[in-house]
């Protein structure tokens, strides 16, 4: 490659950030996102990421049940430009059915942002979502939502964090107030008070000090919340965790900054700081080594399988995170798997519904490839080498059911369809040990099984029955001796897709008992 190739590639990977938000339902993701990329330029109004929110129906109208739920059972990735910096949020779907591809999009991510509501503290779809990045190490960025409302005690809020999820946390600003009575945050990075204006609190002032004990920020906040600020702000100096990037970079302590998404409030300064402080596209494991975003050589990974975008044909899209090198449409790359080159001439990146076709892109960016149903979920593609990157997870189910076939000469296309599906990781199969032959599925979110048996009957015509199982957790089996006649009670032992033991447990009192009683056993969680 030549040398000003290099250096456009290092360029464009320094100024990358690819990251996701994670957090419970209507803490305010749609919001924030929204308001990221009005900063950015991607979006002329508000109300455009609502509206498609609200409206998905409208523009994916290719699948019934997001018509009948109005939720999104896919994600898709935003990209916009901030002074100089090339932002990817890949975009998780908030709803409470959930599904494993929102998993294993977060391994696609550098960095997350960790959206909280301020009056409902660290929710269960955070914590889920909290351990999957946890896991991998990844930097975690808190923005504490909402703090128009009356929420609970910001130091309270720190505690929680830290007692559930496990991580310090360093606040970067601090709210002066709260609720009606919020005049604004500090900056405690900046030494500024930046303060709420206007009825709507959309108007930022900002005051420069040496200090917060500074008496101008006793003029602007009042005697009573000025006190408290001093209070607060020693206590943090003496007490807090200093800040230390080197520990927010090992995902060992989280930056935190509060404001509030739908007043703007505190969203620039989040972002400035985020693109700052948040990794350009990092290095991804490999059987090869460590595969660096600046190795000339293009390289990269499928981590989602979306199905039937297009209801005129019936299309899939495989979306690839890139993780070296310079991606060019109509490039010719080795898919790895397959042992075979493959010409990539349709490449598309999405923003909201519209798809443009991608001409360029580099580490970090995910691209959206057309699929003649040659891709799998964890295809490493490169440039004339063969690079094969680890394996994605396959995480732990959490609702099961047993799958029968209301026809018997359908068996084929059921078949065809399970092998399909299962493939795209629309769901998890198992298969009994016990002698029967009985399929069970396993999922993340109940929404998964829908999908299944809606797509089970419109693209393979075959009518199916799900019969829920008590089970609510899924562990791999590791060891030399596994007596599956140990795992009897509340429990059951199948095999997977691949043939490894998978327990399956109704209770965590079970899963402990089985634990206990097989000290020689590895339980995973993931897939080994
Ligand atoms: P989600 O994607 O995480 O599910 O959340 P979303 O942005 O849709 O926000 C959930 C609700 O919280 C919305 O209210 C939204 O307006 C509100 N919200 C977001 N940020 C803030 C904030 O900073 N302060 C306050 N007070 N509310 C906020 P909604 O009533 O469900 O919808 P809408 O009628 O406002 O559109």
């Amino acid at each position: 490659m030549k040398s000003d190739v290099l250096e456009e590639l290092r360029t464009e990977v320094m100024r990358r950030r690819t990251f996701a938000i994670i957090s419970h339902p209507d803490a305010g993701k749609t919001t924030l996102t929204e308001k990221l990329l009005l900063f950015g330029g991607a979006i002329r109004e508000a109300g455009s990421v609502k509206a498609r929110k609200a409206n998905r129906h409208a523009t994916s109208d290719w699948m019934e049940i997001e018509k009948q739920r109005g939720i999104s059972v896919t994600s898709s990735v935003l990209q916009f430009d901030y002074k100089g910096h090339r932002v990817n949020i890949l975009d998780t779907p908030g709803h409470q059915d959930f599904s494993e591809d929102t998993y294993r999009t977060l391994t696609a991510a550098d960095s997350a942002v960790m959206l909280i509501d301020a009056a409902k503290g660290v929710e269960a779809q955070t914590i889920k979502l909290f351990q999957v990045c946890a896991k991998r190490g990844i930097p975690i960025f808190t923005f504490i939502n909402k703090l128009d409302r009356e929420g609970r005690n910001p130091f309270d809020l720190m505690e929680e964090i830290e007692r559930v999820l496990g991580i310090r946390s360093v606040p970067m600003n601090w709210p002066i107030g709260m609720g009606r009575e919020l005049c604004g945050v500090y900056d405690r990075m900046k030494h500024q008070v930046e303060r709420f204006q206007g009825n709507n609190h959309d108007t930022i002032e900002v005051h420069k000090v040496d200090d917060y004990r500074d008496e101008s920020v006793r003029s602007i906040a009042g005697d009573y919340l000025y006190e408290q600020l001093c209070q607060d702000l020693e206590l943090l100096d003496v007490a807090g965790d200093p800040f230390d990037l080197e520990k927010v970079r090992r995902g060992e302590l989280t930056p935190v900054f509060f404001g509030s998404a739908i007043n703007n409030f505190g969203v620039q300064t989040f972002l400035e700081n985020f693109l700052e402080l948040a990794p350009a596209p990092t290095p991804r494991k490999s059987q090869n080594g460590e595969v660096e975003p600046l190795s000339p050589r293009f390289s990269g990974y499928i981590f989602k399988i979306q199905a039937n975008m297009n209801p005129a044909h019936r299309d899939r899209i495989a979306f690839l995170r890139i993780c070296s090198g310079r991606f060019e449409r109509g490039m010719t790359v080795r898919h790895v798997r397959a042992g075979r080159e493959i010409k990539l001439s349709q490449p598309q990146q999405f923003l909201a519904q519209d798809r443009d076709i991608v001409e360029k892109a580099y580490p970090g960016d995910i691209v959206g490839l057309f699929d003649p149903g040659i891709f799998r979920i964890g295809d490493s593609l490169a440039e004339k080498e063969d690079i094969v990157f680890d394996e994605l997870p396959t995480f732990s189910p959490e609702l099961f059911a047993k799958v029968t076939v209301k026809n018997a000469m359908k068996h084929k296309q059921y078949q065809k369809g399970i092998d399909q599906l299962t493939e795209e990781g629309t769901v998890q199969v198992f298969y009994s040990t016990s002698g029967f032959d009985e399929t069970i599925l396993g999922v993340v979110g109940q929404l998964q099984f829908e999908v299944f048996e809606y797509r089970m009957k419109v693209e393979y015509g075959v009518d199916i029955e799900l019969h829920r199982m008590p089970f609510q957790f899924a562990r791999w089996l590791v060891g030399d001796k596994i007596d599956t006649s140990k795992f009897r009670i509340n429990s059951t032992v199948v095999r997977d897709k691949k043939d490894r033991l998978v327990a399956l447990f109704e209770s965590e009192y079970a899963l402990r008992t089985a634990m206990e009683k097989n000290p020689d056993v590895t339980f995973l969680e993931t897939a080994p």
